[in-house]
């Protein structure tokens, strides 16, 4: 049997992702883009993974890069989202959207939940490049206290989570 595109995209939309963005500083300036493949790796040492594909305009950047932020987005932030995924020129134009970090990396304005990576090992597989990150630093804020609401895609579409009410 052939796995065509089409079949293997109809399979993975229907698997849901949360939604990250990954920056990084390069010499031409701040490179980021959006990211559902961002993956819990390893707990002890701490490391998580993600993939970049090899057409991405960022590619070159994450290949030099030693260190990466990655950003947990939450519900609020479906126009980052959009935004890191679409014409590159546009993603850092906008004053205050973003700001450097004393370690050199840019930092999304109201992200609650990042972390700081070190680029460990990039493997490639396939179109696209695996990429292992060991966990630096980690930042998760609140505004009341509880777990920001995530934002997760699926099927093409960016959503809010809904709690299942237990019927019995
Ligand atoms: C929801 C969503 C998830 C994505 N996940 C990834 C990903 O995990 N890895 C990746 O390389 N590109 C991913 N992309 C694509 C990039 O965000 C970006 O659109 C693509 O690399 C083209 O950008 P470029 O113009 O900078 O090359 C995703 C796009 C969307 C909308």
């Amino acid at each position: 049997m052939t796995v065509t595109a089409d079949s293997y995209r109809a399979a993975m939309r229907r698997h849901p992702a949360g939604v990250a963005v990954i920056t990084m500083m390069a010499d031409t300036g701040p490179v980021g883009f959006t990211a559902t493949s961002l993956t819990s790796l390893s707990l002890d040492p701490p490391l998580v993974c993600f993939n970049i594909t090899h057409t991405s305009s960022s590619i070159a950047a994450l290949r030099r890069a030693d260190t990466v932020l990655v950003h947990i987005l939450d519900e609020h932030q479906c126009e980052t989202a959009r935004r890191f995924s679409r014409s590159a020129e546009h993603r850092f134009a906008e004053a205050g959207s973003w700001s450097l970090l004393s370690t050199g990396e840019p930092l999304l304005a109201g992200t609650l939940t990042w972390m700081r990576l070190s680029v460990q090992q990039l493997i490639p597989a396939g179109d696209s490049t695996l990429v292992i990150g060991g966990v630096l630093h980690v930042q998760c804020d609140s505004h009341d206290g509880s777990t920001p609401p995530p934002l997760i895609y699926h099927d093409g579409t960016f959503l809010r989570t809904m709690p299942l009410v237990d019927a019995g």
